[in-house]
């Protein structure tokens, strides 16, 4: 037997439960990972809130660890019992001791990343790999607004964004969260419970405006976002941190500007192994170099997990929160 949060119906923090379960051998394809570190990240309050249904109740919940390949099923070829790794996608269920999923979205960890570490930054650090590197091909030179710069993306995006020659101006909500943001990298930061952002990027940019919104607050930013960019430029909504954005008039983006906008996933960029294989890479390789350096700020018991997702969800965190097992 073993241990995992699950929950039988959405709501609150107080609908996970810590339970003992049967952990699931691995069937054909797929491995079970002891987790040594769990990754805590917005989605799961998502999940937990049924903003996201899950597929079947109960459930359990979380995308990301790291461990030790602990079972391997028929055919997996490139994993073996005692591999260190690490996961950012595949089903609910990485709250717990044992997760069991496809190895087709397991990696191997480099020696020159820990438990810890990759299970604060994969998910997120992909995110950012794609969101930099894809969704809008960053070259240096250019100016971006990334809102909740001080978070767990946003402390990955300041740094990725400083060594590829990108002015990044982040948004934060006090003063502790905006000298974080400047220590990681930022160009610039707006707090924007207090300022006129539109006016600030206008002032910062003299005039010009932003090349790239990335947007992951959601509902309470997004007409903002549309304002702080130059005509025919790049909205990116990645999330929905103060509610999805909905009932959306596509003629705002002519209005605007002509604008593009793009509404991108991990699993929607990690969506082969090549794929995947490829932003893990690149992100390793921006870790090795000393380029980017992650902040494990935050750490709690597996079986407190509720009380992480309140802390994350209250704007209390900065840089990444990890659960241990
Ligand atoms: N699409 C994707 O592929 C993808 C992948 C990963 C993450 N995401 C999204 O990226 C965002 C960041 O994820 P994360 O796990 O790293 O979280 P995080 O940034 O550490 O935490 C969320 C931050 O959002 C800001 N925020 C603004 N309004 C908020 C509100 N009403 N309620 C709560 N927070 C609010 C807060 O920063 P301030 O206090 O500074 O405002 C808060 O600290 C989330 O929206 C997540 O869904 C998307």
């Amino acid at each position: 037997m073993s241990k995992r949060i699950q929950f039988s119906k959405t709501g609150g923090a107080e609908v996970l439960e810590w339970v003992e379960v049967e952990p699931a051998a691995p069937a054909a394809g797929e491995v079970r990972i002891a987790n040594k570190a769990v990754g805590l990240n917005f989605i799961d309050i998502y999940f937990r809130t049924g903003l996201y249904p899950a597929p079947a109740m109960p459930t359990g919940l979380g995308t990301e660890g790291a461990g030790i390949v602990d079972a391997v099923g028929e055919g997996v070829t490139h994993l073996k019992v005692g591999d260190r790794v690490a996961y950012a996608q595949g089903p609910l269920g990485a709250y717990a001791e044992l997760h069991t999923l496809p190895a087709s979205k397991v990696v191997k960890l480099p020696d020159f990343i820990d438990f810890e570490t990759a299970a604060a930054s994969l998910l997120k650090g992909l995110t950012v790999q794609y969101l930099l590197r894809q969704t809008y091909e960053l070259k240096g030179g250019e100016t971006i607004l990334f809102h909740a710069a001080a978070g767990g993306v946003g402390s990955i995006a300041c740094q990725w964004a400083k060594a590829l020659g990108v002015k990044l101006i982040g948004t934060v909500s006090s003063q502790e969260k905006a000298d974080l943001a400047m220590a990681n990298g930022a160009w610039a930061t707006i707090n924007y419970t207090e300022e006129n952002v539109v006016e600030r990027v206008r002032e910062l940019t003299n005039g010009e405006m932003c090349d790239v919104v990335y947007d992951s607050v959601g509902k309470d930013t997004w007409e903002m976002s549309l304002d702080c960019l130059k005509p025919r430029s790049l909205m990116v909504s990645f999330g929905n941190s103060s509610g999805p954005v909905d009932g959306v008039n596509i003629g705002i983006l002519n209005q605007k500007g002509a604008l593009f906008v793009t509404r991108p996933s991990l699993n929607g960029y990690a969506d082969t192994r090549e794929r995947l294989e490829m932003m893990c890479d690149e992100f390793f390789a921006m870790i090795e170099s000393g380029k980017i350096k992650i902040d494990v700020a935050n750490r709690y018991p597996l079986q407190d997990a509720g009380k992480a997702q309140d802390a994350l969800q209250s704007r209390k965190t900065t840089g990444s929160t990890i659960l241990l097992p």
